[in-house]
């Protein structure tokens, strides 16, 4: 199924310049982001992958690396490559705010106390999805500590999302940092549930999960 499609894929964080020296992140490595493109490749999909800082690389023919920073970096890129898109698979942790004036030199140390204002990112998924054409299907993930499946149907609707990978941080070895990984894939009318298991298997997983729901979108 997967053969000759157009996959672009977000992965990793963006880091959010304060000034020249720092920035604000989050600890996403990027794993997963990078198990499903090496899968896809595999399978003979052309993966654009949009990659924020990473220690991870990646060489196969058909995926080609795009590394960004920031998640206006990360959104520019991703309008080059949505529209010939098939697949869209937002699995970056995106900040969610930047500095609204990062300083353009060294911030001193001065006053015992600092105050940083921050401005929304924009929602690289959530924008996309108000262009997404019926032939395109996009995957979501959604990390959470409450109210877990309220909040990965809420990502679906506003989102415009097929599916949205679900991982709790109150399952053991799940989320960042970890080599494993515990999912529910959550999709318009089912819950699919999975065991903890190794990251590239779990890349499988969600591959076989996207291929029964596209194919049950094309039927119709
Ligand atoms: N996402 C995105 N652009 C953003 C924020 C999130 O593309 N600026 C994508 C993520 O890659 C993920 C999905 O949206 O696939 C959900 O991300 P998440 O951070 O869980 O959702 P938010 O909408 O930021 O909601 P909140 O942080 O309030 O839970």
């Amino acid at each position: 199924m997967f053969n000759g499609k157009k996959v672009l894929i977000t992965a990793g964080p963006t880091y959010e310049p304060l000034d020249p020296v720092r920035f604000i992140g989050n600890h996403s490595t990027g794993k997963m982001g990078f198990a499903l493109a090496r899968c896809l490749a595999q399978e003979g999909a052309a993966v654009s992958l949009i990659a924020g800082p990473t220690s991870l690389t990646l060489s196969h023919p058909l995926v080609q690396v795009m590394p960004v920073m920031t998640a206006d970096e990360m959104f520019a890129a991703c309008q080059r490559k949505s529209e010939e898109a098939d697949l869209w698979i937002f699995a970056a942790a995106v900040a969610d705010y930047k500095p609204k004036d990062p300083a353009t030199s060294k911030i001193k140390k001065n006053d015992d106390s600092f105050t940083i204002e921050l401005v929304k990112n924009v929602d690289i998924a959530a924008t996309l999805g108000k262009q997404k054409r019926a032939n395109q299907f996009a995957v979501g993930f959604a990390l959470e500590t409450d109210q877990e499946l309220e909040n990965a149907r809420g990502k679906l609707l506003k989102k415009n999302l097929d599916m949205v990978v679900l991982n709790s941080l109150r399952d053991p070895g799940a989320g960042f940092r970890h080599d494993t990984n515990k999912i529910t894939i959550v999709k318009p009318s089912t819950v699919e549930e999975y065991a903890l298991k190794a990251k590239d298997e779990v890349a499988q997983d969600i591959l076989e999960s996207i291929k029964a729901e596209w194919a049950c979108l094309q039927k119709k």
